[in-house]
């Protein structure tokens, strides 16, 4: 069975007008995400790299479509990461583009790997994903509300485009390789990898910020750590059962929901989602 990948191409606009502390009530927050943003145009074209290295094996052509599908939605979400990532460097943050050729080094060096180790790092990083959508999709009041509407609305247009193709990585590594031991080795490595990498990333923002050294910053991003924990753990968990399969996971309701808005507009069309509203509800004007 094909899934229903479809890479949407959404132009937002990242203008100087966005703060990088895109939250104003959580400034060690905004600057974790602003870490994730920084690594996705290094990421994903290594997670599509190493898809379009394993197509030569792939037979089945529902899983061959899917690839397509998957690699399609991540160039999108990169592309608008890069330009958002743009704006930040231009926006106080200049020393980012150190932090930026750091990631370069790293995936030049992942990249020297076998493409069974390449795919179960792409498969685990996607399992940890699932749990990342759980979480600031379910939790995106606390996250997200009264926060800049173009961030979040990036933000989560990533997440529900996540959860289509959430199970394309698995498969492809299943049907190259299917080894458990190093399907567990992927979800750790990968989850870490990126984990790092976004660290490094925000330690520059709050150093500039002049925050790195002050206790409270540091104790208000371990709270959120332990959250990240909390609440996308629970799939990181489930990715480690022998006989897990991403199909099995439910996403949230909202997911669909925002399908469903977005269902019928135009590729000009920016699904800004209303930060103020009550639930953050993707109802667009
Ligand atoms: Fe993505
Ligand atoms: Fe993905």
């Amino acid at each position: 069975m094909t899934h229903n990948i479809e890479a949407r191409r959404i132009p937002f606009e990242f203008t100087d007008a966005i703060a990088p502390v895109w939250n104003p009530t959580q400034h060690e927050w905004s600057h974790m995400l602003n870490g994730a943003s920084l690594t996705m145009p290094y990421l994903e074209p290594f997670l599509n790299r190493t898809m379009r290295a394993a197509l030569p094996l792939i037979d089945d052509a529902h899983l061959r479509e899917d690839i397509d599908g998957f690699v399609r939605q991540e160039a999108q979400h990169f592309s608008n990461h890069r330009r958002y990532n743009e704006m930040l460097k231009a926006n106080g943050y200049p020393e980012l583009a150190d932090t930026e050729r750091t990631f370069e080094e790293d995936y030049e060096a992942l990249e020297k790997r076998s493409l069974e180790w390449r795919l179960a790092y792409s498969a685990g990083f996607e399992t940890m994903t699932i749990g990342v959508t759980d979480w600031l999709v379910n939790d995106r009041e606390a996250l997200f509300q009264n926060a800049d509407p173009t961030v979040t609305s990036l933000v989560l247009w990533h997440m529900v485009e996540e959860a289509e193709h959430k199970s394309v990585a698995y498969d492809v590594f299943q049907a190259v390789s299917g080894n458990y031991w190093l399907r567990v080795g992927g979800l750790l490595w990968g989850s870490l990898h990126v984990g790092l990498m976004s660290r490094r990333a925000y330690i520059a923002m709050l150093k500039k910020d002049g925050l790195w050294k002050d206790w409270r910053t540091r104790l208000r991003l371990w709270k959120m750590v332990g959250r990240f924990f909390l609440k996308a753990g629970g799939a990181m968990v489930q990715g480690l059962k022998p006989d897990y399969h991403p199909d099995n996971v439910a996403d949230p309701v909202w997911v669909d929901q925002w399908r469903h808005a977005y269902a019928g507009h135009d590729e000009q069309f920016v699904p800004l989602l209303d930060t103020k509203g009550k639930g953050i509800a993707p109802s667009f004007a």
